[in-house]
Formats: structure tokens, C-alpha cells, sequence
């Protein structure tokens, strides 16, 4: 009989799965059934965009944590799909830095031309997933927000694809009941021209707090106050950027910091990180980590050592994205299609304890980069997905780490080479902190009309 793959969620991961099945069936290879679980009406994940902030239209927690004006933090040629380029994309090389839309578009486009939509089910949020033992099979329960029916369906695997950057870690403070202005985390934040001329407080130091701090000076925010817990994030801030240590308290206007220090503040933004929620899952199914590169019981980053019919893809932290997620979608679908065999539980758990070990003992973000390129090698070599060259991403994540430190307001101007194709990208037509426009049109049409002034005048 035909297997039944349930994918659960069509963000980036899901996606990948549904390309992964797709393109070994495009070799000739028979591919099970595949149904994939989309509690929004479009694909995407973080990268659909929703006004909405709290409970989505169907009264399900609002998905995505991505916000107007948002353009990728990293290179976009550390990012690109090994068998789908941002030239055959776009018909020509674009600028590094694109801004959500163009990425948006970039993925959208793979899996349109795999012709994968079909597989989806859209406005149908995964209630619970149970393993039965006895019929070595999952029932997966999903309300159907399109008939407002909630049924049942068994299935022999499942992949987990929904994402960790959706439910936020929200910590308290001191005074905020009484706190004068609004509190928010990074996940309800939208538009950064609600905070011009505004003083704001951006608590935590990763990419969250640089981003939106980032966002709030280039619209127009008055002041920029950011605060670590363990470790400042030392840029070459703008005058009006100041960065503190942690925070103890807020009264109705003011910060109080550990050093002592205070500061009047109209806004708070809690860029305080997410947690790995699975509220579908029992605790025998249910990953259970912090956001970190080696996340433990998942062989290979991603078998569940104690139900190998269950996959989860992308819970990694990440600084490689869509590349990694194709990585462990390519792995995942050829560990179901009997195509690399497991071994045994405690082998499992050995190897995931021996990158475990590998992990404690990185440092630096170099040393980072690289493990996560030697784990996403060592996936690809096992399949067919076409390898590509992860010294040079590498290479190029150490270009940007150097940009931004160089100028953190002014990284996003420079081009590195595609690893793909070679071609280097050509620079964006307007500075960063002068794009105010971030839609796909303004970003690709004045590319066009760039060249075609270049063509004019050569
Ligand atoms: C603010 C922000 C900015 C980012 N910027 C970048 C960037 O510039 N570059 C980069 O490479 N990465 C970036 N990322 C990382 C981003 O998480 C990945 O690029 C990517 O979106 C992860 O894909 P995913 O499919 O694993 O998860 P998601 O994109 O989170 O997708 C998960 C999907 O699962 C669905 N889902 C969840 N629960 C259920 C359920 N119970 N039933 C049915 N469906 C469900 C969701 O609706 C969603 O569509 C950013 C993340 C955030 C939060
Ligand atoms: N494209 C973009 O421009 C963009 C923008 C935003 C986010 N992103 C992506 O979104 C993902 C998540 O990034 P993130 O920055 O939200 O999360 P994160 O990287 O997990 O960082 C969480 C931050 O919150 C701090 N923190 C946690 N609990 C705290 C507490 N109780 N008090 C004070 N600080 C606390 C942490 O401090 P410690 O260091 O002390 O633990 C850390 O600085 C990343 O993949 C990132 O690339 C991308």
C-alpha cells in the first residue's frame, strides 16, 4: 500500500519537503502521498506577511514575526537553493540584501515551477498528532477553518515544519503594568513608523534588537536605547543609539539599568527571542530545546531518535536558512523512501551526543558558520541534491560579519558572488537607509530603469 507523509506547515521547511518528494519523482521514483497542513491560506511561513498581530481571521495565534520594511539580515548567496538560483528566478543577477517580498517571491517561484500547491491544505491548523503502536501509524487531527470541520486522518510519517520563531519568550519587568507607553515583543511589531520621534527601548542584543533598533533610527525614531543580559552587541551605533546593560526596572517613563544608569523612553520592544512551541504534540513527540545549533534527539539534526517515522526540519538556529532546510528535506525524504537506512537507537544517540560535544566547544560565530556548513555537507552527501560550495558561503558569511562590523547601518550595499553561478551581484540602486520603499516593484523596476540609464549613457 502507498505510504502517507503528513508535512505540517508549507513555510520554507515544508516547502522543501514538498520540493524534495517532487524531485525524485520527477527521476522516475514512485513518492508517497503527500499531504501537507498550512494553518494560513498562503505558503511562505514567516515570509507571508500579515498586518494582523495577535489572533489571526480563523482566531489561530498569528504566524509570522516579520515586519514592513524587513530585508534579509544575511547575504542572500548564503541563502540561494542549490537547484533553483536567483538568476533563473529573476532573469538576471539582483543586489544581496533583498528585502522580504523579493525573497518571498524567490521561493514561491521554486515550488510553483515544481508544480507543488496542490499538496496543501490551506486554513487547516494541526490540533494533535497521535502515534498509535499498535498500527505503527499517526492520526493527525486538523481544523478545517474553510468548513469549520475538525477531522481525523492516519498517516505513516510525519514531518514537522512549523517553525520556532513564532511564539515569543516574553519576560517581565519591574513596572511594566504601569509603564506609560506601549510594551510589545519583536513578534507584534509591524510598522517601525510608529515609533518616530519616539524614545525606544530595544531589550535583548541578537538579530531582533539590531533589526528593529535598525528599523526604528531609519524611520525616524528620536533615540534608540538597546539593553543586553549577557553581551553588548558593540556596533558603531548612530549618535542617537546608545546601548546599556540589562534592565532592572521602568517606572511610568523612565528605564532603570544595572549600571545605575536611566533613561526617558516612550516605547519598549522585547527582542527577547521565541520558544520551540508544539502545543500539537504529546511530550513522546514533542522536540523540547533552546535555540541552539544541535538541538539533542534528533539524529542527523533531524530523526526523532524515539519514533524514527517522525521528522522534524529546521529547528536549528540559523545562519544557514533555506540551503539547510533543502539539506534536511533531501535527507529526510530518502530516510522514508528506504533509501539510507537508520541504525540503531543508542547509535543514533551516539552520533547526536558526538555533534553535541563538537557544538559546546564552539566560540567564535566563525566556528559556527562552519560547523553548521560541515552538518548541511554531510546531509547532502548522502542524497542527490546537488552540492555546492560551503567554504565559499562560509567565506562569504565572514565578508559580512566584517561589513557589519564595519558600518552596521551601511552592510546591506555591498554584493558578494552568487556560489552557485558565479556571478557577482551588482550593487542595489539606492543605499539601505535610503530605501524607504521596500515592495518587490521598487526594488527590481528601478534596478531596470538603473541599467537602462547605464545602457543610455554607454
Ligand atoms: C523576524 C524574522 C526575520 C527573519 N529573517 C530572515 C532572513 O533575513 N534570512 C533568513 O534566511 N532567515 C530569516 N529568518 C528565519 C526564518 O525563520 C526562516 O527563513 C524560515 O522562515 C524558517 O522556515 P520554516 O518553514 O522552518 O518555519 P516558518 O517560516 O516559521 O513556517 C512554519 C509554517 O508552519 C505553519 N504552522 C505552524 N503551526 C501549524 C499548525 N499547527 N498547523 C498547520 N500549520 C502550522 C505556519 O503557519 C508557517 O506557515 C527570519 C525569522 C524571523 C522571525
Ligand atoms: N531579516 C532580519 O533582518 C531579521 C530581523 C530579526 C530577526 N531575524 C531572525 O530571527 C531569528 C530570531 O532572532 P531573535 O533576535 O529574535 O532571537 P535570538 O537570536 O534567539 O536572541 C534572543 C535575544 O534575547 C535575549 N533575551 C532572552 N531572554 C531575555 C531576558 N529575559 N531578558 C533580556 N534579554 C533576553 C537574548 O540574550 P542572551 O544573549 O543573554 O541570551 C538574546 O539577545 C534569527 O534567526 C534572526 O536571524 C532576522
Amino acid at each position: 500500500m502507498t505510504q502517507r507523509v503528513a508535512i505540517i506547515g508549507a513555510g520554507p521547511s515544508g516547502m522543501a519537503q514538498l520540493r524534495a518528494f517532487q524531485s525524485a519523482q520527477e527521476k522516475g521514483a514512485e513518492i508517497p502521498d503527500m499531504v501537507c497542513f498550512e494553518k494560513q491560506s498562503d505558503w511562505g511561513g514567516q515570509w507571508n506577511y500579515t498586518w494582523r498581530t495577535g489572533m489571526d481571521e480563523n482566531g489561530e495565534p498569528v504566524h509570522t514575526s516579520m515586519y514592513r520594511y524587513l530585508w534579509s539580515n544575511g547575504p542572500k548567496e548564503c541563502l540561494e537553493f542549490a537547484d533553483y538560483t536567483f538568476e533563473e528566478h529573476f532573469g538576471r543577477a539582483i543586489a544581496s540584501y533583498p528585502p522580504r517580498e523579493v525573497l518571498w517571491d524567490y521561493i514561491k517561484g521554486r515550488v510553483e515551477k515544481a508544480g507543488v500547491r496542490k499538496y496543501i491544505r490551506f486554513n487547516s491548523a494541526v490540533r494533535h498528532i497521535e502515534y498509535s503502536e499498535e498500527n505503527d501509524n499517526f492520526t493527525v487531527t486538523v481544523h478545517d477553518h474553510n468548513d469549520d470541520k475538525i477531522y481525523s486522518e492516519v498517516f505513516d510519517y510525519v514531518v514537522v515544519c512549523s517553525g520556532h520563531f513564532s511564539t515569543p519568550n516574553v519576560p517581565e519587568y519591574p513596572g511594566f503594568a504601569n509603564f506609560g507607553g506601549r510594551v510589545l515583543h519583536a513578534h507584534d511589531f509591524r510598522d517601525a513608523l510608529e515609533f518616530k520621534d519616539k524614545d525606544i527601548l530595544v531589550v535583548g542584543s541578537s538579530y531582533s534588537a539590531e533589526d528593529i533598533g535598525s528599523q526604528c533610527y531609519k524611520y525616524g525614531a528620536r533615540s534608540i536605547t538597546s539593553s543586553y543580559r549577557s553581551a553588548p552587541m558593540g556596533y558603531k551605533w548612530p549618535e542617537n543609539w546608545e546601548e546599556k546593560p540589562a534592565l532592572t526596572h521602568v517606572d511610568e517613563n523612565v528605564a532603570y539599568f544595572v549600571d545605575g544608569t536611566s533613561k526617558h523612553i516612550d516605547a519598549i520592544i522585547l527582542c527577547t527571542g521565541y520558544i520551540h512551541h508544539f502545543p500539537f504534540l504529546n511530550d513522546d513527540l514533542r522536540l523540547v530545546t533552546d535555540n541552539r545549533l544541535w538541538p539533542l534527539n534528533l539524529y542527523k539534526g533531524v530523526v526523532w531518535e524515539d519514533n524514527p517515522k517522525l521528522f522534524y526540519i529546521g529547528m536549528q538556529d540559523q545562519w544557514y536558512s533555506f540551503n539547510m532546510f533543502d539539506a534536511q528535506a533531501w535527507y529526510t525524504r530518502d530516510v522514508i523512501m528506504g533509501r539510507i537506512p537508520l541504525p540503531s537507537q543508542d547509535e543514533m544517540r551516539a552520533d547526536s551526543a558526538q555533534w553535541r560535544i563538537e557544538e559546546l566547544k564552539l566560540e567564535t560565530a566563525k566556528e559556527m558558520y562552519e560547523y553548521q556548513g560541515s552538518y548541511i555537507l554531510h546531509l547532502i552527501e548522502q542524497t542527490d541534491y546537488p552540492t555546492f560550495d560551503i567554504d565559499g558561503v562560509n567565506q562569504t558569511f565572514l565578508e559580512w560579519k566584517h561589513h557589519k562590523k564595519e558600518d552596521i547601518m551601511g552592510f546591506r550595499n555591498n554584493s558578494y558572488a552568487s556560489l552557485m553561478t558565479g556571478t557577482m551581484s551588482p550593487p542595489h540602486h539606492t543605499p539601505w537607509l535610503e530605501a524607504l520603499d521596500d515592495s518587490l516593484e521598487a526594488y527590481l523596476a528601478n534596478g531596470e530603469s538603473s541599467e537602462m540609464k547605464k545602457k543610455a549613457a554607454g
